[in-house]
């Protein structure tokens, strides 16, 4: 006879699993935390970086105090039928801290990275935040098994915008991770990207601990994606169709053709193949007024 079914079912039900967040300092950064530095002050103080604190009490705080190290907290959520309990380290972005935060990026379910969309460094960072992961992690650790959301904060700064959405998406989506524009200070994208982000987690554990195929297809190719990024940072019209300068109409005509392909809002569903398509076009337009036609059969 089956002791407790009930309890078992629950059992089954309730995961434990761990969060971090990464991200250069003052970007907002997204974790539950709780610093205790009474052995500064005798007295605990409690201190939350800016996302979660706005998720959990649903209130923002203008003062920037800078996360010491790591900043530890635990917390139970409730995501469709489950009940996760979220270990939760909250990394200091600063440099002076590597040596604190490299010991805690093992044994991950979930990462949130974070950046300020009015800071083009804290989102070219990106990289480097995972570059340290990697580092950290060893020839062993496994990257792919792992949901990562980023997080593109402050978007309430619309003035400030340097790092437009279809860039940080690109960024995101063409690495299989999640991508979320939020702001702690007006609240928006922020529930809903902890419950997509859990909710992901929640399928990679019943997955045995994969990221699922399901999550991983995007919809467009890597090829697509570099493009569309060399594209953005081109320096001039020859630059962005990948030919030297100088080039003539056929080779212009031919990068073009194959970059309208690639890019063709019919066919390519990346974010920013729209804008990159219409540059490709402007570019080949721009370029052909200057180019003047070479005679093939000239003296023939
Ligand atoms: P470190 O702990 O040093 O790594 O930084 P952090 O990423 O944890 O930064 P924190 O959450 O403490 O926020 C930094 C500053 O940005 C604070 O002054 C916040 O009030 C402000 N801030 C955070 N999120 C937002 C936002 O969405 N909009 C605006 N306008 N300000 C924000
Ligand atoms: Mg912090």
């Amino acid at each position: 006879m089956e002791a407790n079914p009930q309890k078992r079912k629950e059992t089954r039900k309730s995961l434990r699993v761990k969060v971090i967040s990464m991200g250069n300092a003052e970007v907002g950064k997204a974790e539950q935390t709780r610093m205790w530095i009474n052995q500064f002050l005798g007295t605990p103080i409690s201190k939350q970086s800016c996302i979660i604190k706005r998720y959990c009490e649903k209130r923002f705080v203008p003062k920037y105090l800078a996360t010491i190290g790591i900043d530890y907290g635990v917390t139970k959520v409730q995501v469709r039928d489950r009940e996760i309990k979220v270990n939760i380290f909250d990394m200091a972005g600063h440099p002076f801290f590597y040596e604190v935060r490299n010991e805690f990026y093992k044994d991950t379910q979930g990462v949130i990275l974070v950046y300020d969309v009015g800071q083009k460094e804290s989102f070219d960072a990106l990289d480097a935040w995972l570059a340290e992961m990697k580092q950290e992690l060893g020839p062993h650790g496994n990257m792919e098994n792992i949901v990562f959301v980023v997080c593109a904060n402050k978007i309430d700064c619309a003035k400030h915008r340097s790092v437009d959405e279809s860039e940080g998406r690109l960024w995101a989506e063409s690495r299989g991770f999640l991508y979320f524009e939020t702001s702690a200070q007006t609240g928006e994208g922020i529930n809903e990207m902890f419950q997509t982000f859990y909710s992901a987690i929640i399928d990679l554990c019943d997955n045995g601990g994969k990221r699922p195929p399901s999550s991983m297809g995007v919809g467009f190719t890597k090829e697509q994606a570099d493009a569309i990024r060399r594209i953005r940072n081109s320096k001039d019209s020859w630059d962005m169709l990948g030919v030297k300068p100088g080039a003539t109409r056929d080779e212009v005509n031919k990068a073009y053709r194959k970059l309208a392909v690639l890019l063709h809002p019919d066919k390519c569903v990346a974010p920013g193949s729209e804008d990159a398509f219409k540059a490709v076009v402007n570019a080949r337009t721009v370029l052909l007024k200057n180019i003047k036609y070479t005679k093939r059969w000239a003296g023939g």
